[in-house]
């Protein structure tokens, strides 16, 4: 196993964490209805539920809120932020917006017509969610491999050509409103797009005058892994291979609260007129005026800064490092996990951890919540429950079931992830004794946030 080169920072201030006793944990996972993101922090040891808008902001960060202009229209601290996204990711236009999912909703509304296609490889919940309520219909066109946790291909997100093409020959270009690319793929185990694959897909897209869109949620981390990955990029600076990417792309829909080490913020950036104007249009029904996007101006210089240490490659290379160390350790204590490892979390195969389960025993629901009981460890369920149900009522059953453990940026230190790695590991050991969970309350939309659960007794005849 490699050793992990120590944190390139300090630490300035910290947060107490405590670890509450089993009994305690018990009863508040109970209180929760199995849900982990229905615990309380306070209850919470070490939380890898998310890396959104849990990061911890640098000291040149903190010093930027001082300087935040609070003004309503036309503020200093959105020329600022203007500035750092032209300057790091290229593109003329910039859309404030509270979140990721904020940007998702301007660009779907802007783009989609009722009963066009949005193709993408594979879904995320919120963008699919927008896709929907626009009138849209998402079309999976990822690569196969991205649906086997065990395939150790290096650019698992990868859009697969021929199913595009297919796909596009088959309901024909203008009934596609865009073709959706996430660098990396969040659902599928944070796995990158290659930039060949990028170039490619855009060029096909070109030829049948069908616009390609971003999803940057967490595209510094694709930049470093093609950079670590790909042959013709090796060892490139991570901030050129970003550009490169942005290049290819009509428009990007941006949550800051990843790559950017913010803790609220998004955006939408394209060089398109007709898209900036429409954007902006809307953003003053949904967000708030097109200068600060729901965001105070404090927030909007946070960002601003953030954008420009992102692509600072000795924080990006510490990160995937952080990692690929939980990922090798847990590895080790023989638990499954998804490989290669993404950038921004561990995604462990409730399926092959908890083999006695069926799907409708929710594997990966159950394992987040028993990984929280042991240990007080917080994780996310992304498998049945996160996909939802079709537009017949009928629960999605997609191929991976898992959970994550996901990295907030420069929160944790490596005690931290050897005390995860040896907690999961011990609770694998016993795995047998793990029992499955199912619905007692069921939300309409985005499940999984909200949605209670209770223990189902062992099926007869399970191991
Ligand atoms: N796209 C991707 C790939 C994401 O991972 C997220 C959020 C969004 C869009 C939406 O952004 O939350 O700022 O509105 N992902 C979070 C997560 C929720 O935990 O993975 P948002």
């Amino acid at each position: 196993m490699k050793t992990l080169l120590p944190e390139p920072y300090k630490i300035k201030m910290i947060e107490p964490i405590r670890l509450v006793p089993a009994v305690e944990r018990k009863a508040r996972l109970k209180e929760a209805g199995w849900n982990t993101f229905l615990l309380n922090s306070r209850d919470v040891y070490i939380d890898l539920l998310t890396d959104s808008g849990t990061n911890a902001m640098s000291d040149m960060q903190w010093a930027a809120l001082m300087v935040g202009d609070e003004a309503y229209a036309g503020s200093r601290s959105f020329e600022r932020l203007e500035a750092a996204i032209r300057d790091v990711y290229g593109f003329k236009h910039v859309v404030p917006t509270h979140q990721g999912r904020g940007a998702e909703h301007l660009l779907s509304k802007s783009w989609i017509k009722p009963g066009q296609y949005v193709a993408g490889n594979m879904y995320f919940t919120t963008t699919r969610a927008h896709i929907e309520l626009a009138g849209g219909i998402f079309e999976d066109v990822i690569v196969d491999e991205a649906h086997d946790p065990r395939a150790e291909a290096p650019f698992k997100g990868n859009v697969d050509l021929g199913k595009l093409e297919r796909f596009l020959d088959r309901v024909g270009p203008q009934k596609v409103a865009y073709v959706a690319i996430g660098c990396p793929v969040n659902m599928a185990g944070g796995q990158p797009v290659s930039l060949e694959n990028m170039t490619a897909t855009a060029a096909l897209c070109r030829r049948r005058g069908v616009r390609v869109v971003m999803d940057g949620a967490r595209a510094v981390e694709n930049a470093a892994m093609i950079r670590a990955r790909e042959a013709a990029w090796k060892g490139r600076p991570v901030a050129e291979i970003l550009k490169e990417m942005c290049r290819q792309v009509d428009a990007m829909a941006v949550s800051a609260k990843k790559d950017a080490y913010v803790n609220i913020g998004g955006f939408l950036a394209t060089d398109d007129d007709g898209l900036c104007e429409s954007a902006q249009n809307l953003c003053v029904l949904f967000e708030g005026l097109h200068t600060y996007g729901g965001l105070a101006g404090r927030d909007l210089e946070a960002l601003a800064v953030g954008v420009r240490e992102m692509v600072q490659d000795e924080w990006i290379e510490h990160r995937l490092a952080q990692v690929a160390y939980l990922g090798e350790r847990l590895d080790a204590e023989g638990v499954p996990v998804v490989k290669p490892f993404g950038g921004h979390a561990v995604f462990v195969d409730a399926r092959a951890f908890l083999p006695h389960l069926e799907s409708d025993d929710l594997p990966a629901q159950a394992l987040a919540a028993w990984i929280y009981e042991a240990c007080g460890v917080r994780a996310m369920e992304r498998g049945v429950v996160s996909a939802g149900r079709d537009d017949r009522g009928r629960n999605r059953r997609p191929s991976l079931e898992l959970v994550r453990l996901t990295l907030p940026r420069r929160v944790y230190t490596q005690t931290h992830l050897d005390y995860v790695a040896r907690e999961i590991g011990a609770l694998h050991r016993r795995r047998a004794e793990l029992p499955g969970l199912r619905f007692v309350k069921e939300p309409k939309h985005l499940r999984f946030f909200q949605a209670r659960f209770e223990p189902v007794p062992a099926r007869v005849g399970a191991a």
